[in-house]
């Protein structure tokens, strides 16, 4: 059987945070879900992670999973290293096994390497493989120590090497494929003589190699994908990679993308193709988006369908359902649980909220829509409000097919106006409107003649 372990229990110090490292966010998702997807690819039987202060955190993320985790002791009278990690997963190792360990700090593994290293493993018979990687600069890595046959001798801690040992640009990336046998026995021998005072994992091999196996080496070019993420630089540097990623995999698709460096879109995004996303887009959660879409402007997208042909500027959209052929913005702010039907145009600072629009309605300018049901091709005019809540209840206001809701009207809840009723301007509604009448609430207008010139006399008394 295939085993995954990965280790998570480390106290990331070089983070300066009061989290734990590896439950850090890169694009909305913690690193260490990264490397259990990456695992993914590989045909385990078991995974396991190894915690330790966030062991209940750990859990409650990986609750609707199978993965087994076992926690290590963090504390001065506790051993402390990536082989004391491991050791505390022996029980569940047979000695057939083959043992995948992995680190819960290198979110930019991809599943398809992890493949191909295993496989590699595999089809020669290997007993241990250590992944590694060339990188100009190797401060903080494990360097790979080779025989002149090019055989692996030993990893040397960054801080435990010789001045020769430093110049080795070759680097243990910390993935390691091991037998389950090697991995026991080779354990169980591990020392904390090193400058950290730890149990490296890293020294099993020079006693595998003393015991007369022959340890492999998997080279891979990509040495981003084993970035190791101990700061929080070097976190924003990781966002980057995948941010990058997400995005060139959208255009690759058939999305259109005017400087994808100012682009940011979660990896959980479905965009259609010929659809068009501009500088400063923000697209999260599951939101869905068809094609020959045009999303541009100041724009946050956030659990949301979005149909075909749809036109958003400069707007806030929030768990909502947009139809085809929809425009929206600029400045206008949808808010959760609406649902718009096909060619509606909701314009300049329009909010809407928990409401249902029907096909072809429009709401130019300047209006407030809570709570409302709303037909098809209604004129709701600039400076419209739903007065939907009475200080302690919310009530729905319904407006039928062809409705005309004039200027600055006050609608007050809960109200319905029938189809094809018009309103007028500056009215304030608080009784329901039927099928083809006008409503006009509001003092009839009187035009006094000469009231001016009196006033100016009046003033010119004075
Ligand atoms: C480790 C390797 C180093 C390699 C580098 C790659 C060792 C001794 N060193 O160094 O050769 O180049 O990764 O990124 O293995 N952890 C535990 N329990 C512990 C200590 C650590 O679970 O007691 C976990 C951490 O949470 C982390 C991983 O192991 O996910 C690696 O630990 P870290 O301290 O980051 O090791 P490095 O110094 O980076
Ligand atoms: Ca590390």
């Amino acid at each position: 059987m295939n085993i995954c372990i990965i280790l998570a229990a480390g106290e990331g110090t070089r983070m300066k945070s009061k989290n734990s490292k590896v439950l850090h966010k890169l694009m909305n998702k913690s690193m260490i879900e990264y490397v259990l997807n990456a695992s993914d690819s590989v045909n385990v039987g078991k995974k396991i992670i190894i915690a330790g202060k966030n062991k209940n955190d750990l859990e409650n993320i990986l609750s609707d999973t199978d993965v087994i985790i076992k926690e290590q002791k963090i504390g001065k009278e506790y051993p402390y290293g990536t082989g004391y990690a491991v050791s505390l997963a022996l029980d569940e190792i047979d000695n057939n096994d083959n043992v995948l360990i992995l680190t819960g700090d290198t979110p930019l593994i991809k599943g398809q390497t992890l493949k191909e290293f295993m496989d590699f493993h595999n089809k020669n018979n290997n007993i241990a493989t250590v992944l590694t990687a060339n990188i100009e600069d190797p401060t903080g890595y494990g360097r790979i120590i080779k025989d002149h046959n090019g055989n692996l001798i030993k990893i040397v801690e960054h801080k435990d090497c010789t001045e020769e040992e430093l110049k080795i640009k070759e680097f243990n990336s910390g993935f390691i494929v091991i037998n389950g046998k090697a991995l026991k026995n080779s354990i169980n021998k591990l020392d904390q003589d090193n400058i950290q005072g730890e149990m490296y994992l890293t020294d099993i091999f020079e006693i595998i190699r003393e015991e007369g196996d022959k340890i492999s080496t998997f080279l891979i070019d990509d040495v981003e994908e084993v970035y190791g993420i101990n700061s929080k630089l070097q976190l924003s540097i990781a966002q980057e990679v995948l941010r990058k990623r997400i995005n060139s995999y959208h255009m690759s698709n058939g999305v259109i993308m005017e400087n994808p460096n100012n682009i940011f879109i979660e990896d959980s995004v479905i965009i259609g193709k010929d659809s068009e996303i501009r500088s400063g887009v923000r697209i999260t959660g599951n939101t869905i988006i068809g094609e020959d879409c045009l999303i541009y402007g100041d724009t946050v997208i956030d659990n949301t369908k979005i149909g075909n042909n749809v036109t958003i500027k400069s707007s806030t959209i929030e768990n909502s359902e947009i139809g085809d052929g929809t425009d929206i913005g600029p400045y206008a702010h949808i808010r959760p649980n609406s649902k718009l039907g096909k060619n509606i145009h909701i314009g300049n600072f329009v909010e809407v909220k928990n409401s249902n629009i029907d096909n072809g309605t429009k709401a130019g300018h300047l209006a407030y829509i809570g709570d409302g049901d709303l037909g098809k091709d209604v004129n709701i005019a600039c400076g419209v409000i739903f007065a939907n809540y009475d200080g302690k209840f919310k009530h729905r206001t319904r407006i039928g097919d062809n409705a005309f809701i004039g200027s600055n009207v006050n609608l007050v809840a809960p109200l319905t106006v029938e189809k094809k009723g018009y309103v007028a301007a500056g009215s304030t509604i608080t009784k329901d409107v039927r099928e083809g009448e006008l409503s006009v609430e509001r003092a009839e207008q009187r035009n006094i003649s000469g009231w001016v010139k009196k006033k100016e006399e009046r003033d010119s008394r004075k």
